[in-house]
């Protein structure tokens, strides 16, 4: 792997010959969808079956599960999963159903403990999995305890992530799956950030909600009071691995480099990285020393989603001043998402109700979303 400053030099370079000539990274045509592929719910069922529940999906930052007896529960596609840090330091991830009669072990949300005991009729659990007692045993009957730990589900602890599939039998290597683009997660650096905030967002479905996460074509006319302000709109660099994609946006600042002699540019100052991991996981680098992280998980019907929101910040919020630049990003972030974006896209929810006989069309200046939605249909019919 090359070092950052010559990736990140590339990528000022590419940015200012577009800022210079007004043009952007490009598909080679536009591309056309009908509206169904946004509300049929067989699709959507076919389609999140093939993709949600068999690849697998960062469900988790290892930030949110720092020690022994860390745990997080979450439900995705109605599924739900609890990922726990063992006392062997390994993550694990189980369906969160008790082998009794299927209650929840522990609610939805995080914590920490050396055992889930269940609600309903107090089995429990230790933190790999395990049942390690049975309330009652005398009059219940003897269980055979190895056979009836929790159900594990495939994971893996990679980059700051812990990756799951949601089904027991969709084994995954998670190193194929990413390829060379676990080198591009590497210099998130995902395991050294504070994690200062996080948030569950609703949403509209699926694919309205993901369109706004991969293009830069809306940023000026949508966001021109918030994120806006500090990028060049309808300017994009394009980079996929696979699936996965990097998508570069120009800071407003990219002007000053015009003047300024290569070796005295700093380009981190002038881009902004978003890294796309498929199906649902967002990494931008809005401002300095924040990330935003975003988690989409598909609701119900192909009309709602849940974003989990994380901000992450470089260093925790010690001072005064550090506090206060975390609350101003965070809340300028929520701001833009939740009440431009997504107010934009419930909107656009409503409007496919009509449904009819008609596409939506992705232009050359959209080549992620294009990208997203070749991947969707591949991943769909393929596995
Ligand atoms: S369902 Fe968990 S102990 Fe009965
Ligand atoms: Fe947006």
């Amino acid at each position: 792997m090359r070092n950052d400053t010559d990736r990140m030099m590339d990528l000022a370079r590419r940015a200012l010959a577009h800022f210079q000539a007004r043009t952007t990274d490009q598909a080679d045509d536009i591309m056309r969808q009908p509206v169904a592929a946004y509300c049929d719910p067989a699709r959507y069922a076919a389609e999140t079956q093939r993709i949600f529940k068999r690849l697998p999906l960062a469900l988790a930052l290892s930030l949110e599960l720092p020690e022994v007896g860390s745990w997080r529960a979450t439900e995705m596609l109605g599924i739900p999963v609890l990922m726990v840090r063992g006392e062997d330091g390994r993550v694990r991830a189980f369906l969160n159903a008790c082998r009794h009669r299927g209650a929840p072990v522990c609610p939805e949300g995080q914590g920490r403990g050396k055992s889930f005991t269940c609600p309903y009729h107090a089995w429990a659990y230790d933190t790999q999995g395990a049942l390690v007692a049975v309330y009652g045993e005398h009059t219940f009957g003897e269980v055979d305890r190895a056979s009836h730990g929790l159900l594990e589900l495939p994971s893996a602890e990679r980059l700051g992530l812990v990756w799951v599939a949601l089904e027991a039998d969709a084994a995954f290597d998670i190193d194929d799956w990413l390829g060379d683009f676990a080198d591009e997660l590497a210099h998130l650096d995902l395991e050294n950030w504070h994690l200062f905030e996080q948030r569950d967002l609703a949403g509209p479905g699926w694919k309205v909600t993901w369109d706004g996460y991969l293009e830069a074509y809306h940023h000026n006319s949508l966001h021109g009071r918030t994120v806006g302000k500090y990028t060049i709109g309808n300017l994009l660099l394009h980079d996929v691995w696979g699936p996965h994609q990097r998508i570069t946006f120009g800071r407003r600042s990219l002007a000053e480099l015009v003047d300024q002699p290569e070796s005295a540019w700093e380009p981190e100052k002038h881009v902004r990285l978003i890294h796309s991991v498929f199906p649902n996981l967002s990494f931008s680098g809005v401002v300095g020393d924040h990330l935003l992280v975003s988690q989409l998980f598909p609701g119900p019907t192909p009309a709602t989603t849940l974003t989990r929101q994380t901000i992450l910040a470089a260093t925790p919020p010690e001072s005064a001043e550090a506090a206060a630049a975390s609350r101003l990003f965070s809340d300028m972030v929520l701001q833009a998402v939740r009440d431009e974006d997504y107010d934009m896209g419930f909107r656009i929810q409503a409007g496919l109700r009509a449904g009819g006989e008609r596409d939506f069309l992705y232009g050359r200046n959209e080549p992620a979303v294009q990208h997203y939605h070749r991947m969707v249909a591949a991943f769909a019919e393929t596995r």
